[in-house]
């Protein structure tokens, strides 16, 4: 029997939309699992729960959140509430404290969906983002506030132990999947502190530790061109968090779009519950029209039954989202349609159910 405890955080906008269809795909696995069950509870931690309360989630919200093997996330962010209150009192402390330091993000090529770009088929890198320091630090502060001599100061923070370990995931990665390549995501030729410590140990890292990997150090500039010129050339990328956020956002757009877009805040030693979560926001131009696509959701869900050591049933989600998409009847705005977003959860689910009626058949067949 595999139970696991799944603390689900919907949040504002489309995430609670796209969440409810992620939870129903997640039922139809329960359903036609013997051995398997997730105890689900819902958090209602939102912008309307600020607005109630004051913070974005209760005093021991993270004391609660980290008995729970995974979390399942939608997306945060309302025009009620700065943004920066939504992302600093909810997401970033829960990737920071529970030191989910890899975000993991996939770009892949779907069938059925078009590229924006002329050369866009057979796209497949994975992008791993340092999620836990850099650039989005709180470090710093403002002076002479209201005043023209105002100052802000913002500060990155590059440590040797923070590098090398989100480092060491991708080449780890790189090596178990048979990879032949990294590239680093760089800019030590302007932010000639934090940056050439980066490439410094990225280097020595790859040099002395993983001999079988060719590391490509690219300038950040150059690399967004590349990514439009020759997407197909990149495996494992690695970068800062404000490089991997770019980054990832980029390569959602290559090959589809936000929608579709997965995303994995990891904590590899396993000490504290991992997060999962689309690349997307809470999207208030959508919000409400139950148009948003769900596929980034429950993509995520599928990313985090694999992290939970469940990746027969991963595959059997993708393999349902890869077969909707190559029948193309069922599509959502964004990738050319109008199915609802519950029409698109639904045409997954179906997908899975098939694949068990297509085993009970075979099952059946070997019997009689
Ligand atoms: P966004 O990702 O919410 O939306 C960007 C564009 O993509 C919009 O046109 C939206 O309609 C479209 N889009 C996004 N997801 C889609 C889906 N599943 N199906 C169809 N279309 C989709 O980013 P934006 O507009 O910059 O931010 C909106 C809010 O979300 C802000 O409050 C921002 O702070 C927050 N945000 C939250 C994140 C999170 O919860 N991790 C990440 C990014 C933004
Ligand atoms: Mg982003």
């Amino acid at each position: 029997m595999t139970e696991f405890k799944i603390a689900v955080i919907p949040g504002d906008g489309i995430g609670v939309e796209v969440m409810a269809e992620a939870l129903k795909v997640l039922s139809v696995l329960e359903e036609h699992e013997q051995d398997f069950v997730l105890h689900k509870e819902n958090f209602e931690w939102s912008s309307d729960y600020y607005l109630e309360h004051g913070r974005m989630m209760p005093e021991d919200g993270l004391v609660t959140l980290q008995s729970y093997d995974a979390i399942l996330f939608g997306a945060i962010g309302d025009a009620r509430v700065p943004d920066d209150v939504t992302i600093w009192e909810l997401i970033m402390p829960i990737r920071k404290q529970f030191q989910q330091y890899v975000n993991f993000r996939p770009v892949k090529s779907l069938p059925g969906i078009t590229s924006p770009l002329s050369n866009g088929d057979d796209i497949d890198f994975v992008i791993f983002r340092e999620n836990a320091e850099g650039e989005y630090s709180n470090s710093g502060g403002r002076m002479f506030e209201t005043q023209h001599s105002e100052m802000a100061i913002q500060n990155t923070i590059m440590t040797t132990a923070g590098i090398e370990r989100i480092v060491k995931a991708a080449c780890e990665y790189a090596e178990k999947n048979g990879k032949k390549k990294v590239t680093s995501a760089t800019k030590s030729n302007a932010i000639i502190h934090s940056m050439k410590l980066w490439d410094e140990h990225v280097k020595r890292i790859i040099k002395n530790e993983y001999p079988n990997l060719a590391l490509e150090s690219i300038y950040i500039d150059a690399l967004v061109a590349y990514f439009v010129q020759r997407p197909q050339s990149f495996e494992v990328v690695v970068a800062s968090n404000l490089f991997g956020d770019i980054l990832s956002d980029l390569g959602s757009g290559i090959v589809g779009g936000l929608g579709l877009s997965p995303s994995a805040n990891i904590n590899p030693e396993k000490q504290f519950p991992s997060m999962f979560e689309p690349v997307h926001g809470s999207a208030p131009d959508i919000a409400g029209k139950e148009i948003a696509n769900p596929i980034a959701q429950i993509w995520s869900a599928a990313l985090m039954l694999d992290h939970l050591g469940r990746a027969d049933l991963s595959a059997k989600i993708i393999n349902a989202i890869e077969s909707v998409l190559l029948e193309g009847k069922i599509k959502t705005a964004d990738i050319g349609g109008n199915a609802t977003t519950e029409q698109m959860g639904a045409a997954i689910s179906d997908k899975i159910i098939e694949q068990y009626a297509i085993k009970e058949d075979e099952e059946s067949k070997i019997w009689t």
